[in-house]
């Protein structure tokens, strides 16, 4: 087994530890930041993630029972052991259901898995809005597509993995993430049209350019599974029928007006809002890519969080702190990522300006009484691979 400093070699000798032999391979699945475009991938919209250098391990055996013994290192208990083909759907069965339920997404479209045995280390940090769950099923699922030889294509492979988090861990989260993590490459954020799938890799080369994306995780927990996500959707849902359109990526920004003058419930009308003024945001911010226009994409940036705060309402004092402080120190522009309610946040900067704004975002925090935020720096990297 490789060894070096991606992990695999530690991962694969804490395998071998557990299990008593060997694993078949190890693999990698990152976790991910959006650039712009936030809760509309359940609006058949568009969004621009980017994977983070952090990733979740897994060191996997092929086994032949059906069984899938499960172990994690981030995890407090020993071996967790199951059939995929016995889950049953509506989640509640904590971290083992991630990679059960990617088990059983192959199982349910056709796909022979006849067990395994994994073990799990992940430095995806967890409930910070980064997407670590969507790490957990990719990694699972990409492990098991090269084992047992299935050929399923990666954002096919995503769509699995989305299925298992909405089926067996009862989120009922869009595609985004677990694409991100399946599909990103380095150097590049991933341009996603979430309805037909098509994707491209759109070259975002901030230290190039002078420039660094700093991630902000403001640790405030947020609760996906909880209310809040499920009824934005549901509003959006009621939007589109309201509109009598398939989804909301069906409003064109120059038919807002007349969208919103249609809508009676001012929810409903700043939800709509949102989602397209925010489809809106990716075209804009791809095309300033497009022209390497990169330090133009800030006021775009802070622009979508200010939708998210007040029409989505999704943000929260944290959030909004960080976007405040950190412009205010002269970033180019900054936002919460991904559902929000806590979690974290981006913040463009120029390279030299990077440890100030940095600072002064801690010092607002540490005057306001928050715990201090975790703060580092985004580097587009790969998405999942097998490393040994
Ligand atoms: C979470 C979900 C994604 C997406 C974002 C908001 O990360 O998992 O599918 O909806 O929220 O953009």
């Amino acid at each position: 087994m490789a060894g070096g400093a991606d992990g695999a070699a530690e991962v694969a000798e804490a395998f071998r530890e557990l299990y008593g032999s060997p694993p078949d391979g190890v693999w990698a699945a990152p976790g991910r930041v959006n650039l712009i475009g936030e809760h509309t991938d359940y609006n058949d919209g568009f969004v621009l993630p980017l994977a983070l250098p952090h990733t979740t391990l897994a060191a996997v055996a092929r086994r032949s029972d059906g069984v899938l013994r499960l172990h994690s290192a981030d995890v407090v208990g020993g071996v967790v052991e199951l059939r995929p083909d016995a889950l049953e759907p509506g989640g509640g069965g904590g971290w083992s259901a991630y990679p059960a339920g990617a088990v059983r997404a192959l199982l349910d479209a056709g796909h022979a898995v006849t067990g395994a045995d994994i073990h799990i280390a992940s430095t995806v940090p967890t409930g910070a809005g980064l997407s670590s769950s969507a790490a957990l099923e990719v990694v699972t699922a990409l492990a098991c597509n090269d084992l047992f030889g299935l050929d399923v294509p990666r954002w096919q492979l995503a769509r699995l993995c989305r299925r298992a988090e909405n089926l067996y861990v009862g989120v009922p989260c869009g595609i985004m993430d677990q694409t991100a993590s399946a599909c990103c490459t380095e150097s590049h954020v991933l341009h996603l049209d979430t309805r037909h799938l098509a994707q491209r890799q759109v070259p975002f080369d901030l230290a190039g350019e002078g420039l660094r994306l700093l991630v902000v995780d403001t640790r405030v927990q947020h609760e996906l599974g909880e209310g809040a996500y499920a009824r934005r959707r549901a509003t959006c849902e009621e939007g589109a029928r309201a509109l009598g359109v398939p989804a909301l990526r069906d409003i064109a920004p120059d038919g807002l007006e007349k969208a919103l003058a249609a809508l009676d419930e001012p929810v409903v009308r700043r939800r709509v809002r949102h989602v397209v003024t925010e489809n809106a945001r990716v075209e804009q911010v791809l095309g300033l890519l497009d022209r390497g226009e990169t330090r133009a994409i800030g006021p775009v940036l802070t622009a979508g969080h200010a939708s998210l705060r007040d029409d989505f309402e999704v943000s929260g004092p944290e959030l909004d702190l960080v976007v405040a402080s950190a412009n205010a120190a002269g970033a180019l522009g900054s936002r919460m990522t991904g559902g929000g309610f806590g979690g974290s946040a981006i913040v463009l900067t120029e390279e030299a300006g990077a440890d100030m704004v940095a600072m002064a975002v801690r010092d607002a925090f540490a005057a306001a009484g928050h715990r201090a935020p975790r703060v580092f720096t985004a580097v587009p990297s790969a998405g999942a691979r097998r490393l040994a």
